[in-house]
């Protein structure tokens, strides 16, 4: 049964906030928190150069996977260099606007010149060129000029199956901000009112623009770096540097990109970030970023009733998109039952 948007406000409101996070708004229609307005200006006005380069992505994607990989093919394999922070090399455009900076300082005046800190859109403005610029924000909310294709830049977007970003976005969450269970998630998040939403709207807004000869857009799908990564490594070269790495290089590039090594390197594996919500945003217990890396694990989370939501959503969007997935799996129900019953 579909929920009814008030009803979702208000539970939005009682299971999606903290201390230093209050509301959402709606921007452009685009659920979005409400300290995002304070930032919006000058988003929209940011000076975009011919050479940035730019991830974007809705959440949970395979972003941090994208942005190592372009950063490394950009950077003729740098895994020196690679050591740095990713935040700092591929800096999170509007990440001033996930929780309150201010009366964060206040309360932890310790904070003033923190990293996590820091007015992320003057951080971006002030990069050494070429920039690479990780955003979420979807295509009818980014900077003008970069939304109107006055530039060369290049945009690598990727995208996930729905059911995967939704249960890895809970994950994610439900570390720092989200108070609900994951039945409520996937009602807010179905009825477009989790961070980033509506999902569809952010795919079709650069799978429409991907062949248009204004924009350099090239498009990438998580579910086929996961079982092709030697392709999507090469489409990304040659998207970037019209280039092709050879076997050395490339082994050594997807030894790098390997789940078990992102896991393990503490430049891109956001374990800082996550001890800095842990100290300062009273988050609990013992969450990973890089945390499973699987495709389809929707089969053994979600229940045949959420099942049947997404597979309803998911067929009435296609139908509007000549976009698609990779063919859908069938769930196996008796194994989720079993999942169920057994905890
Ligand atoms: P899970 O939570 O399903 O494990 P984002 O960077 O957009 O926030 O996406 C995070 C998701 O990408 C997480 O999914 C994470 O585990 C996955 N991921 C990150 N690095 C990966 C890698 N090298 N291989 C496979 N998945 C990866």
């Amino acid at each position: 049964m579909k929920d009814d948007p008030k009803d979702l406000d208000q539970l939005l409101k009682e299971t999606f906030t903290n201390e230093f996070r209050s509301g959402y708004v709606n921007a452009k229609g685009v659920t979005m928190t409400d300290l995002y307005p304070n930032i919006a200006d000058s988003i929209e006005n940011l000076k975009i150069w011919d050479d940035d380069v730019w991830v974007c992505s809705f959440p949970k994607s395979g972003t941090t996977w994208t942005q190592e990989m372009v950063w490394c093919i950009s950077h003729n394999l740098d895994f020196k260099g690679a050591e740095v922070n990713l935040t700092t090399r591929f800096p999170f455009l509007e990440s001033s606007a996930r929780v309150d900076n201010a009366a964060l300082i206040e309360k932890f005046p310790e904070l003033a010149n923190h990293e996590f800190v820091h007015d992320s859109v003057k951080f971006v403005e002030d990069l050494p060129r070429p920039r690479f610029i990780k955003t979420h924000l979807p295509f009818q909310l980014l900077p003008r000029d970069l939304r109107e294709g006055r530039t060369q830049a290049k945009i690598v977007y990727v995208c996930r199956n729905p059911k995967d970003v939704c249960i890895s976005f809970y994950h994610h969450t439900k570390h720092f901000a989200f108070r609900g269970d994951f039945e409520q998630f996937c009602r807010l998040f179905l009825g477009d009112k989790v961070p980033y939403c509506p999902f569809w709207n952010h795919i079709f807004g650069f799978w429409n623009k991907r062949n248009d000869s204004s924009y350099n857009i090239l498009f990438l799908k998580y579910e086929d770096m996961k079982s092709d990564l030697i392709s999507v490594i090469q489409k990304t070269a040659k998207f970037l540097k019209n280039a092709k790495l050879f076997s050395e290089e490339l082994n050594q590039l997807l030894d790098h990109l390997s789940f078990e090594n992102m896991k393990k390197n503490p430049a891109v594996n956001h374990k800082s970030m996550f001890e800095f919500t842990k100290q300062y945003l009273g988050a609990s217990g013992e969450a990973e970023f890089i945390r499973r890396g699987q495709v389809n694990q929707w089969k053994t989370v979600m229940s045949p009733n959420i099942l049947a939501q997404f597979d309803e959503w998911i067929s009435k969007n296609l139908k509007t998109s000549d976009f698609s997935f990779e063919s859908p799996v069938k769930p196996n129900i008796q194994y989720i039952e079993q999942f169920h019953n057994s905890r």
